[in-house]
Formats: C-alpha cells, sequence, structure tokens
C-alpha cells in the first residue's frame, strides 16, 4: 500500500460545491454534445479522427493507431504533414491572411501584431536562412529566447523544414543549455542578446558565450537583436546576426517539408526523478492533432477569438497552448513577454481589457498572487469579453478557483483546470466546458477517449476518495514517442511499474498521486517522485541536491518540496557540512550561487537549513519524507528506523530558530 507520507503536499482537501456551465457558454461552445464521452468510448480508438480532422495532410494515414510495438505507439501512421503549414499557409489559402495572428506585447509596453501573412514571410525568411546556415531535416535546433515573437517564429520555421526545435527556457543557466544541447547533439543555436527584466537590462549572450566555452561540438549561433544601444554586443566567428539573416533571404519562401506524421515535431526537456533532464520527443501528427483537438474542444478556441496562454512558451505549455494549438486554429494568440506585477498589480487586465482577451489561460501560481493583491485589480478594467477560463501546471484549491470564477470570470466563465504534463503533449484531464459540471478543487474526468485511472501499489483501481497513483490506460494521440536518451528510460521511466509487457497490458504511470471521486473526477494532490513543482515548474530534488553537494564543504545534502501559499511547493535544502567549514553564511551563499549556475534562478532554495547529520534509516538511506514533514511543520510519524533519531529534534530547533 501507499504510505501515507508519499503524496505532494499542495493537495485540495476539499472539493467545493459543483457549478453548471453556464448557458450562455453552452448556446455557442464548440463541442456540446454530451454524447461524445459514449462516441469515443464505442468508436476508440477511431474516434480519434475527430482530432485529425482539423488538420490539413498532405497524404492521409492508412491506420488511426498502431499498437503493435506498445509502448511505442504509432498515431495515423503513414498520414504526411507539415506543422508551419498547418499554422500558417492554410489559413492564407482559406482567405484569413491579414488576420492577426500573434499579438505581442513587450516588456517595455511596445506591442506588435503579426498577421497570419507576416508570420508567414518571417517564418519563411527564417527558414531559408537555417537552411543556408547548413540545417537539414532531422537535425536539432536550440532556441534559448524569451517571450520575443522570433521565438514561436523560429520554432514554425524549424518545423517547416522538418527540424526538430528543442527550446531551453531562457531563465535556465548556462550549465543547463549547455547539457540540453549535448544530450540532442544540437549545433544550431537561436539565442538573443539579452532582454528586460523590470526595466534592467540583463545579458543573455554573455550565458551563451559561457555555454560555448563548455560544448565540444562547433556550432552556429543566430543572436536576435533584443536591446539594441541597451547592450551593446559583438558577434563573434560562426555568429549572426538575425535580422540581417531575414534581410538577406527577404522574400524567399521555401516549400514546407512533408513529414511522416511520427516524425519527430520538437524534443522538450524536462525534469526526472534521476538528475539526468528528460528529452521527451513528441510527434508531429499526434501531437499537432491532439494540441489542435483540445484548444478546441476544452479551451474553446475559435479562430475570431483573442486568445491569451500566459505562460512561457520555454515550457511545454507554451508550446502546446501558445504556438501549436491555437496557431493550427487559425486564431489570434497574444503572448506577454512581463511579469504580471510590472509595472503594476493590474498589468494582465489592463492587456486582456485592451485586447478584448476570450479565452484566458493561466497557473495556480498566477492566480495565487492575484487574490493576494487584492479584488481591485481586476475590478478596474472591463473584463467583460472573457468567455473561458484555464488553469494548468499544478492543483488548483477550491479557494483560488472560486476567487478565479467570481473575480475574473464574474461567474459567467466556465473554468477548465486541466490537467497534464509535457509527455501528455496536450491536455488529457479537464472538464469540457459546456458538458461537465465543475467541482472546485477536482480537474475533472479524462477527457473523452482518455481512460483515466487510480489505482493503489498493486495496479489495482481505488474506491472512491481514495488515494493512489493516477495512471492512463490506453494511448491517446498526444503522447511522447520516446525519450531523445533512449527507449529503456522511456519504458522504464512511465511504463514499468504498473505494465504487464506478458499480457500486453500497459498503463501509463504519470509520477503523480489522486483521487477519483464517484464521477470520475480526478483531484491531483502532487508528484510522488522525485520531482518537486516550484510554481508549476517541474524540478527534480536530484538536480538541485547534486548543485548542492558539488559546493566545496558540503557533505550531504537532501532537498524537498514545502507547501507554500504562493508558490504551491518551494524549494527546502538541508545540509550537512564537513569538518572545518563553520562559516555558514559563506556556504549558504556558494549553494545558492551553484544552485542558478547549474540550474537557474527559479531552483532558488527557499532555506538551507544546515545539520550536522542528516536523518538515515540504518541502511544509510536519507529520509526524505521526513525532512518533508519536519520542513512542513507537520507531526512526525514513527522514528523508530532511524539511525539517528535525535537529528530530528536538532533539526526542527534550528528550524523555529530561522
Ligand atoms: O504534477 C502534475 C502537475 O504538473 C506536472 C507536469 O508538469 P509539466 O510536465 O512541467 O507540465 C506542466 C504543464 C502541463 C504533473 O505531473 N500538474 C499539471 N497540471 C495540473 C497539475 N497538477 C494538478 N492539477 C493540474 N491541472
Amino acid at each position: 500500500m501507499v504510505d501515507r507520507n508519499g503524496w505532494g503536499r499542495d493537495h485540495p482537501v476539499l472539493t467545493g460545491s459543483p457549478r453548471s456551465p453556464p448557458s450562455s457558454f453552452v448556446e455557442q461552445a464548440n463541442v456540446s454534445e454530451p454524447g461524445i464521452y459514449e462516441e469515443f468510448e464505442t468508436e476508440w480508438p477511431d474516434c480519434w479522427e475527430r482530432a485529425a480532422e482539423l488538420l490539413s495532410w498532405d497524404e492521409e494515414y492508412d491506420t488511426v493507431l498502431e499498437d503493435g510495438n506498445a509502448p511505442f505507439y504509432e498515431w495515423f501512421a503513414s498520414g504526411r504533414l507539415n506543422a508551419s503549414y498547418n499554422c500558417l499557409d492554410r489559413h492564407l489559402e482559406a482567405g484569413r491572411k491579414n488576420h492577426a495572428a500573434i499579438r505581442w506585447e513587450g516588456k517595455q509596453g511596445e506591442r506588435r501584431t503579426y498577421t497570419y501573412r507576416d508570420l508567414y514571410v518571417e517564418v519563411n525568411e527564417f527558414a531559408a536562412a537555417l537552411r543556408d546556415l547548413g540545417v537539414e531535416e532531422d537535425d536539432v535546433v536550440t532556441i534559448y529566447l524569451p517571450m520575443i515573437p522570433e521565438l514561436p517564429i523560429a520554432m514554425l520555421a524549424c518545423a517547416r523544414i522538418g527540424a526538430p526545435h528543442s527550446v531551453v527556457f531562457a531563465g535556465l543557466s548556462a550549465d543547463a543549455l549547455v547539457a540540453r544541447m549535448d544530450a540532442a547533439d544540437s549545433e544550431y543555436l537561436l539565442t538573443c542578446d539579452g532582454y528586460y527584466r523590470r526595466g534592467d537590462a540583463f545579458n543573455q549572450k554573455s550565458k551563451v558565450d559561457n555555454a560555448q566555452l563548455k560544448l565540444e561540438q562547433d556550432v552556429q549561433t543566430v543572436v536576435v537583436d533584443r536591446l539594441g544601444e541597451d547592450l551593446p554586443h559583438v558577434l563573434g566567428d560562426e555568429e549572426y546576426d538575425y535580422h540581417d539573416l531575414r534581410e538577406e533571404f527577404s522574400g524567399e519562401t521555401v516549400e514546407p517539408v512533408s513529414r511522416d506524421a511520427e516524425d519527430m515535431l520538437f524534443l522538450m526537456y524536462t525534469s526526472g526523478t534521476t538528475g539526468e533532464p528528460k528529452g521527451v520527443v513528441h510527434s508531429t501528427g499526434g501531437y499537432l492533432a491532439h494540441v489542435a483537438w483540445t484548444s478546441y474542444a476544452v479551451l474553446d478556441v475559435k479562430p475570431e477569438d483573442t486568445y491569451w496562454c500566459a505562460a512561457d512558451i520555454g515550457w511545454i505549455t507554451g508550446h502546446s497552448y501558445i504556438v501549436y494549438g491555437p496557431l493550427a486554429l487559425g486564431t489570434t494568440t497574444m503572448m506577454y513577454e512581463g511579469t504580471p506585477d510590472y509595472p503594476d498589480r493590474d498589468r494582465l487586465w489592463e492587456i486582456v481589457d485592451r485586447n478584448a482577451v476570450d479565452v484566458f489561460y493561466t497557473a495556480p501560481t498566477a492566480i495565487r498572487a492575484f487574490m493576494k493583491w487584492g479584488e481591485e485589480f481586476p475590478a478596474e478594467h472591463d473584463l467583460s469579453s472573457l468567455r473561458l477560463l484555464g488553469s494548468v501546471g499544478e492543483p488548483i484549491s477550491p479557494r483560488p478557483w472560486n476567487w478565479y470564477y467570481e473575480h475574473i470570470g464574474n461567474e459567467e466563465c466556465p473554468v477548465v483546470d486541466t490537467w497534464w504534463q509535457t509527455e501528455t503533449g496536450a491536455v488529457t484531464i479537464s472538464t469540457l466546458p459546456a458538458i461537465d459540471d465543475m467541482k472546485p478543487g477536482a480537474a475533472g474526468p479524462g477527457l473523452p477517449g482518455i481512460d483515466v485511472r487510480v489505482v493503489d501499489g498493486a495496479g489495482e483501481s481505488v474506491d472512491p476518495g481514495d488515494t493512489g497513483y493516477l495512471t492512463i490506460t490506453r494511448p491517446w494521440p498526444g503522447i511522447a514517442r520516446t525519450l531523445y536518451d533512449g527507449d529503456d528510460r522511456f519504458r522504464a521511466e512511465y511504463w514499468e511499474r504498473f505494465s504487464d509487457p506478458a499480457a500486453d497490458e500497459w498503463h501509463y504511470f504519470s509520477g503523480d498521486a489522486a483521487r477519483i471521486d464517484e464521477d470520475g473526477y480526478v483531484t491531483v494532490l502532487g508528484r510522488v517522485d522525485d520531482v518537486i513543482n516550484v510554481s508549476g515548474r517541474r524540478l527534480s530534488t536530484m538536480e538541485i541536491e547534486s548543485a548542492i553537494t558539488d559546493v566545496a564543504g558540503v557533505a550531504e545534502a537532501a532537498v524537498v518540496g514545502r507547501s507554500s501559499e504562493t508558490n504551491g511547493t518551494d524549494v527546502y535544502a538541508y545540509v550537512s557540512t564537513e569538518g572545518g567549514y563553520d562559516d555558514e553564511t559563506a556556504v549558504r551563499e556558494a549553494i545558492v550561487d551553484n544552485i542558478e549556475a547549474a540550474i537557474g534562478p527559479i531552483a532558488r532554495p527557499e532555506a538551507v537549513v544546515f545539520t550536522p547529520e542528516l536523518p538515515k534509516t540504518r541502511s544509510g538511506k536519507i529520509m526524505r519524507r521526513l525532512l518533508e514533514d519536519v520542513a512542513n511543520g507537520e507531526e512526525l510519524g514513527d522514528t523508530s528506523a532511524l539511525r539517528n533519531p535525535e537529528i530530528v529534534g536538532e533539526i526542527q530547533a534550528e528550524i523555529d530558530d530561522e
């Protein structure tokens, strides 16, 4: 059975009273027939043709699902298509060339609108430039850019020529960039000179210069000049200016390369249970069909909408729901470079108001911050254009859910709490906003065709209300195809725990704990592995621990998550030092610096607690779960299995002193 300490911390204990979809919403919804669940059940897997039909195919597929080599599934086998064609050309052909594709709001108050025609022109020019640099089909291009339009443009340019992109979040460190480029054998990099942080120029290029020194392969680098005079930079050998390249290839067009449905569209690195990030591989056909379908069915996106997913394209949410999903459907997708509280705490509402945003999608960590700041900020603006609200990335408990529903949605917009992961590619659990009642604190049932099960350690379904492991039986189109690091790791990470290969029974294990109620609604409780979710970002405790133990003087470290009102979870580090290292302040500073260098500021610990020893079992295993309880001020269970039980009291005293 499952150990009571095995669950994540930020779990909503209760679900709030159910709410029905507002009738004004139901009348206009893309998907409103309740029979869709039944239809997907009886027609599975052919039901997924409904998703594939949202795309334009160069060649029709033969079969919807090939599962002969499970868990390496193939969707829409032998079909051919191009993602950039689907996001651009076909909208031009449909007479929508002057429709806004991207509306961008920069940190300094700048605004740019790209029509589908503008986007098409720039994507083609950059695709031509990439080809000229030598990028061939299947070469991995790394993109290390903040939220500027060149980021989605480059992604689509890669997709156009069949070169998978690997976007690395701009806030990650030089070392993290090196690790990802090395792992993907990537020889092409797109970055920028820098970007603004609260009005100051921040130098991104110097991070890249550091990375270049550590990379073994020759790399050709393209640099976007974001800061102009605010941060002059010089280009070295094999470095090219983005705008010069565009000028050189001005007006050029590149035929979209017809890709097999199973060809890789992109790679996305994410944290796993070991220190090594996992390179999650996504396909072209299944992925694009699934993101387009969920944008349509869950987010209710329509071509005439102004749609805003306030995430960063450096993570999967932005890939699926700022770039590929909305652009495949031909809508106007907003892109915001800044933070929600700069220059003021009403920034997002001012943008919603000015752009008359129809659909807004954000993370609970942001919603908790809005709630803390107060309802007066949204109240200053007209938010009546909003039709639907979404939440993603972490559990959302009933209080922020209700606040979002009332103060942003004016009780007129359904809220979809969408559960999914880098590996699932697109939303897998959510209510359908015109069909299902919403239960604040529960994400909802599996989407039509997605068979979600909450199981005990033996793989048996738990009773409604009981806690278990969140698994998915039967594949879905957006599922990751493998890990770039190898098929064995893919099997080991997701499939070994609950599958029975001898019986050809495959159950995907998400790494999350959950409860399921009698209506099939899932409440996600958090991770059960060594991954923590800080402000909706996945971090590996092992990766942080290894950055800490690299610091001179550190003997041992254990990192756990501590629940936090604002961030969901904070990073909490316990450290023991080697004899002779008494200057805790200096070691603490070195630890923070090293974590920032190895991963980035997002992994900065909230607290570094020094202890003479870490609590260990008699076999010498660090008791991380116990440390998690200590950090969270929870009552401790039986500590008799410890070799050094007295240490727990010392650690508690140390924390109380902080
Ligand atoms: O723990 C779950 C949490 O985020 C993890 C996936 O993180 P990542 O791959 O970075 O993707 C985030 C955006 C899709 C999950 O294992 N998570 C995501 N959405 C929810 C969630 N937890 C609870 N409720 C959600 N709606």
